[in-house]
């Protein structure tokens, strides 16, 4: 807000003050006007938002009418408003045997509303507000489903969590297990499984919005429950952070989820194969080939790229169903960490105009993406000796994009197809972002894979 705005907004709260009987005022400073984006007003939210919070803050009301909004801007300005809000709710601190005083549990949500004394903006307010809290708790479902440990959510419970959320939501979910997985051929998932006590499951939801002769558009999501590398055993250090792996799957759901509550206009279908990855007596060893349900088979070199051999036949499935498009989510490789760090998440694809249309819904989300190059000469570096394919490469350099090349040979040639590696940015970077906690999932890729499916006709 700039010093006319905020003089402007000072005279008219004490004048609310004395019809509504506000009692506390906040202002909240935006800079230069002809510089807001949504973005800056996502983080100004909320900074607010916690600055209520340390204040014990029960209620608030939003005086939206003060907003920098042109005919343009006005609905995504408006919807960063509410999601900075109810983004910055987000708290995980169940399994705290004391309370804590921010505890979900203890402290009520605070009641937001908006100033509607003021023509104009109300309804287009009223509309934003709904759609940021659909999208926010889809973001904060799937931080829950993150957070929660490697014991509480396993594939099962996924599974299950994902039927529980979905009722009444007119998604149908559908849930294959172990035995179903198998005998659907699915036996690169099948291997991944085997070296885990809890059997896989693969979750299917399907959301019918658009017309019966529309194509769907399917996400798939890798829903590792934990990646402790299987016999290519994960080093000691941060492992915990495993718990991580299926944020790719969580984000899958979620976004079927606030697809589904928002009624959107379009065929939706989403993937999440989900495992663990443990290295017990049935586990994968190095060198063992495993068989995709489309017939390509894959030594397994190194059994901690275990999210490609996952994600290799829900991809196969995801093309049976004949998308309009595919794009994939997933904690994939490390070298995306080293590459983009954690503001950035990588995406490749062969096609362009997907590619267009992504970039469309993440200027729209707010959410900070990269194009990554992909070229054939991956493809090269992910041929097998003994068989089809091997699912690491000798060769060094590039890892997130033999990766993403691998996941490229189980999608139909046809089909548009974009791989998203969230590796870097699905938790602990809180510290770039006030809506998001500090340490613990981030939520990352739902808001993007919203607007894709929003702004998909
Ligand atoms: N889940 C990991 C990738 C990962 C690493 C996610 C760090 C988040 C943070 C994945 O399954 C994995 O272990 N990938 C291997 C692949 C390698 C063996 C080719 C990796 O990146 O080291
Ligand atoms: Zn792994
Ligand atoms: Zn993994």
């Amino acid at each position: 807000m700039n010093h006319g705005d905020s003089l402007f907004f000072r005279q008219y709260a004490r004048k609310e003050q004395n019809q509504q009987g506000f009692t506390n005022l906040l202002l909240v400073g935006l800079g230069d006007a002809k510089r807001v984006t949504h973005e800056t007003i996502r983080r100004a939210s909320a900074t607010a938002f916690k600055n209520l919070k340390a204040n014990s803050v029960k209620s608030v009301t939003i005086a939206v009418e003060t907003l920098p909004l042109t005919a343009k801007n006005k609905e995504e300005n408006l919807r960063a408003v509410f999601e900075g809000f109810y983004l910055s709710e987000y708290t995980f601190e169940i399994y705290k045997s004391v309370p804590n005083k921010s505890n979900a549990k203890e402290t009520p949500k605070m009641k937001v509303s908006i100033l509607t004394s003021l023509a104009g903006n109300t309804t287009s307010a009223k509309s934003a507000e709904k759609e940021a809290r659909i999208v926010a708790e889809a973001v904060n479902f799937a931080r829950t489903i993150g957070d929660t440990p490697g014991n509480e959510m396993n594939p099962p419970i996924l599974g299950e969590t994902t039927k529980k959320a979905a009722t009444g939501t007119g998604l149908k979910v559908t849930i294959w297990d172990g035995a179903r997985i198998k005998k659907e051929k699915m036996g690169n998932l099948h291997g991944v499984s085997l070296g885990g006590g809890e059997d896989p499951r693969l979750i299917i939801m399907e959301y019918k919005g658009g017309a019966k002769s529309k194509k769907p558009i399917c996400f798939v999501g890798k829903g590792l429950t934990f990646d402790s590398g299987g016999i290519s055993l994960k080093p000691g250090a941060g492992m915990e952070e495993m718990k991580y792996d299926m944020m790719g799957g969580a984000a899958v759901i979620a976004t079927m989820l606030a697809i589904a509550k928002l009624k959107l206009k379009v065929n939706v279908i989403g993937i999440v194969p989900s495992s663990e990855n443990m290295p017990g007596p049935f586990a994968n060893k190095p060198g063992d080939i495993t068989t995709a349900r489309n017939g390509k088979t894959t030594e397994v070199n190194n059994t901690d790229a275990e999210g490609r051999l996952i994600l290799s036949d829900a991809l196969v499935y995801a093309s049976e169903q004949k998308p309009e498009f595919i794009v994939d989510a997933a904690t994939l490789t490390g070298a995306m960490v080293m590459a983009l760090g954690d503001v950035h998440t990588g995406f490749f694809s062969r096609d362009t105009k997907l590619t267009q249309k992504i970039t469309k819904a993440a200027a729209a989300s707010g959410e900070t993406l990269w194009e990554m190059p992909m070229h054939e000469e991956h493809l090269k570096d992910m041929k097998g000796t003994y068989a089809d394919l091997q699912n690491v490469s000798q060769r060094r350099g590039a890892g997130s994009a033999q990766g993403a090349i691998y996941l490229g040979e189980f999608v139909e040639k046809d089909i548009p197809w974009a791989h998203f590696d969230i590796a870097g940015t699905a938790y602990n970077n809180g510290h770039r972002l006030p809506y998001t906690p500090a340490k613990g999932a981030s939520g990352v890729i739902v808001r993007t894979f919203v607007e894709l499916a929003k702004q998909h006709k």
